[in-house]
């Protein structure tokens, strides 16, 4: 049995926030997005425009991560955290690892659906990873700082 065709959907959850504002609201966006792509998955695209549709909300899921990486990454720095070098080498891997996967997706042929699936979860995976092991660690430090 293919366990990816049963990925289950994002469900945003209080213990998330970080408190500060302008994040939440970025990964509240981004799991909007990341869920949004996961409908698109859930039908195996019909044509060439389909397939287009589904390879431009790809490119916006990994392009509205990288902007959110350098906001992160600009906030981190003016509240002096020390973790933030290891926290931006791991955004800086995670962009190759996704460019990387994105063109090998742009490269399949037009038939290679359950190949640009399998890609796209893989990306996904990958992203949502980053947001639940390295961004809640940033969170419990913020909550230490603040003597919580
Ligand atoms: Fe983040
Ligand atoms: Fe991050």
């Amino acid at each position: 049995m293919d366990m990816t065709r049963t990925a289950p959907k994002l469900l945003w959850l209080d213990s998330f926030e970080m408190g500060i504002r302008e994040l939440d609201k970025e990964h509240k966006q981004l799991f909007t997005e990341l869920n949004e792509l996961m409908d698109c998955l859930e039908q195996v695209p019909a044509d060439e425009e389909e397939r287009a549709a589904l390879t431009a909300r790809l490119a916006a899921v990994i392009t509205h991560h990288k902007a959110h990486y350098a906001h992160e990454e600009t906030l981190m720095a003016r509240r002096k955290y020390a973790g933030l070098e290891t926290h931006a080498r791991e955004h800086r891997r995670l962009e190759k690892e996704s460019d990387m996967m994105f063109e090998t997706f742009t490269a399949l042929p037009p038939s290679a659906n359950e190949g640009r699936r399998t890609l796209a979860l893989r990306i996904r995976d990958g992203l949502l990873d980053h947001f639940l092991h390295y961004d809640l660690r940033y969170k419990s430090h913020m909550l230490d700082a603040m003597g919580r």
